[in-house]
């Protein structure tokens, strides 16, 4: 549909934002829920970890996956030049360590229980719900922030949790609701399960 037919708006629809306004567009962003991931990796010896909700699946062949890191973290030349990263998907009980990694602290590693990666120099969160091992792919310019490829070398499914994500929206953690039986998927949308 052409910009020019696009129905308009009933006052009782919905508000327009001033995407300038930065407080008002992170807040419509907010609107769209994720999971949470621990960005790791390991420079000059120390161990570097960011907690980011940006993290998405991109491709299967090859095997490709992206987050976006901001240019203001404290961390980000290591993210511009790092050969490698770990992904590790939290699950519903790791709020606190979602919180810790999104903080600049010195050590955000303090007491932090971690498994080694194989195929990268990378620690991983222990009781996450799955690890990725990736090798930096591509980066890309994303405005304040930079986008960064992986590509998957490694992947573990955590069997020993509850497969249960923390996930995030409207700036709060949130946790699944149980499937109610009105949340059963109708016979007629059976090819979302090839997705
Ligand atoms: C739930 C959540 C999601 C976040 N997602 C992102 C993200 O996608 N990209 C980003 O750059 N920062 C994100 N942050 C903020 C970073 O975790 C935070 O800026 C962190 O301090 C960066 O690490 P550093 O400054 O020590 O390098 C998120 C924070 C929280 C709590």
């Amino acid at each position: 549909m052409a910009p020019s037919q696009a129905p308009a708006l009933a006052a009782d629809d919905g508000c327009g934002i001033d995407v300038a306004d930065g407080r008002h567009l992170r807040d419509a962003f907010g609107r769209f829920a994720t999971g949470i991931v621990i960005v790791t990796t390991q420079w000059g010896g120390e161990r570097i970890g960011a907690t980011v909700s940006s993290f998405n699946s991109v491709s299967l062949s090859p095997p490709l996956v992206s987050f976006c890191i901001a240019r203001s973290a404290h961390a980000i030349d290591v993210w511009e030049n790092t050969p490698s990263f770990g992904i590790s998907v939290l699950a519903r009980d790791q709020a606190e360590l979602s919180t810790r990694f999104a903080r600049s602290l010195s050590d955000k590693w303090a007491g932090v229980a971690t498994r080694p990666a194989a195929r990268v120099p990378a620690p991983l969160i222990d009781g996450a719900l799955m690890w990725l091992e990736c090798q930096a792919y591509a980066r890309y310019d994303g405005g304040d922030h930079v986008i960064l490829l992986g590509r998957v070398v490694a992947a573990t499914v955590n069997n020993h949790v509850a497969q249960e994500p923390l996930l995030f929206y409207g700036a709060a953690y949130r946790h699944l609701a149980p499937k109610t039986p009105q949340e059963k998927i109708p016979d007629n949308a059976m090819w979302l399960h090839g997705w």
